[in-house]
């Protein structure tokens, strides 16, 4: 079997047929021509091969998706719009109106609004729990549940969520699992090998790494993935478009190169912040110091590009920092080449997004800042962060 790096490189690449072109065309065209009438047909009707309409499939779009198949272990994939449009067409694909799903109560800030307030339009519930102890996802298991839904490191606080045992709670009730694995990336964790049945990415993040593209992509079962693209892909339409794929494809070619450096620097800048006196606490699943460091050594190769941390005397303070830093990137996102920070108390979730005690309930503080660490020298990155913290 290939390594990680042989198949970042080449995983559903091969030199163009036509031209001979070792990178991947641009198929950039909406639709293709049909042979015969009753080629047009058949294609239509989905019974065989051969491309009809690229929102349902695109030769680009589908060398990704053979990617990211490969490096996470699954059988198939389905590339989408954005990562909330790979979120909602997975949950859309397994769930229906009078359904129920548990989710952990740390999910990125739009899924926690599409389980909280879009779903629920169409009859889909979702009870949000934390997800760190394991018992209250069983309690929180109802009889119309059909998804158990997984972000493990969370966000904003790097909480570890045990896939094993999600997995194990779902076999009992007879739930599908979904994990969203886009802090971690297929470099660092495989959900679907330890026994998720759908995984899904915002491409937007790690795997096109670059900062220039909005992408998603879902993983899974040949069934399950082309029962997601007849039905909710190819209706409610969130495709993703070919010079998107492309953008993504090549970002992909280096992905363990680019995660095993955000993750030597996370840790570097981690061990640096834990010793400062402005800093009350740092959340980072590498650190010993992590209450779920021994669970994030087991599930995870090693320990990624994201961490947050908590500066002492609150709001004020974590909006000083935003304003002092110069490398550091004031941004939302995270996954990009560059060092990215953000507060998110006064920014994602601000008083009037989230209640203040909701917000503090979640485990997000008034100080906590969150810094996708970038591939940057890390020396620079401590330096920037150090001159910050020590004029606030
Ligand atoms: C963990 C996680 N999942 C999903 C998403 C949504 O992805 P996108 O912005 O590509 O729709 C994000 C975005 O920040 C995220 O952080």
């Amino acid at each position: 079997m290939q390594g990680i790096y042989t198949k970042a490189v080449h995983a559903g690449e091969e030199p163009d047929p036509t031209s001979g072109a070792l990178s991947t065309p641009i198929y950039q065209t909406n639709a293709y021509l049909f042979p015969t009438p009753e080629e047009g047909a058949r294609r239509i009707a989905a019974e065989g091969e051969g491309w009809v309409y690229t929102r349902w499939g695109n030769p680009t779009v589908a060398a990704l998706e053979r990617k990211i198949a490969t490096l996470e272990g699954g059988e198939a994939a389905l590339a989408a719009s954005s990562g909330m449009g790979a979120i909602s067409t997975a949950l859309l694909t397994l769930a229906a109106g009078g359904d129920h799903i548990v989710a952990p109560h740390t999910v990125y800030g739009g899924t926690h609004h599409l389980m909280a307030s879009e779903l629920p339009k169409m009859g889909i519930e979702t009870t949000f729990v934390d997800a760190t102890d394991p018992e209250n996802v069983e309690e929180a298991v109802r009889e119309n549940t059909r998804i158990l839904y997984i972000e493990t490191p969370g966000n904003p606080n790097l909480d570890i969520v045990d896939i094993a045992a999600m997995v194990e709670i779902a076999k009992e009730h007879g739930l599908h699992t979904v994990a969203d694995n886009t802090f971690a990336t297929p470099i660092l964790q495989n959900p679907l090998a330890l026994g998720v049945d759908v995984v899904v990415h915002s491409a937007t993040k790690y795997l096109g790494g670059h900062g220039d593209a909005v992408a998603g992509v879902i993983v899974g079962s040949e069934d399950f993935i082309k029962k997601a693209r007849s039905t909710v892909l190819r209706h409610f339409g969130a495709s993703l478009g070919p010079f998107e794929a492309w953008l993504i494809l090549r970002g992909m070619q280096t992905l363990p190169l680019r995660v095993e450096r955000h993750s030597t620097n996370a840790l570097a800048v981690a061990q640096f912040l834990e010793g400062h006196p402005k800093v009350e606490r740092v959340f980072y699943p590498g650190l010993p110091s992590h209450p779920q460091h021994a669970l994030a050594k087991r599930q995870m190769r090693s320990f990624g590009g994201m961490l947050s941390f908590e500066v002492r005397s609150g709001i004020k303070a974590g909006e000083e920092v935003m304003r002092r830093v110069r490398l550091c990137t004031l941004a939302v996102s995270l996954g990009d080449v560059r060092t990215l920070i953000s507060h998110p108390a006064s920014m994602t979730h601000a008083p009037n997004i989230v209640p203040r005690e909701e917000r503090r309930a979640a485990g997000i503080g008034d100080g906590l800042i969150r810094l996708s660490v970038g591939l940057e020298d890390p020396s620079d990155i401590i330096a920037d962060l150090d001159q910050a913290l020590l004029g606030i």
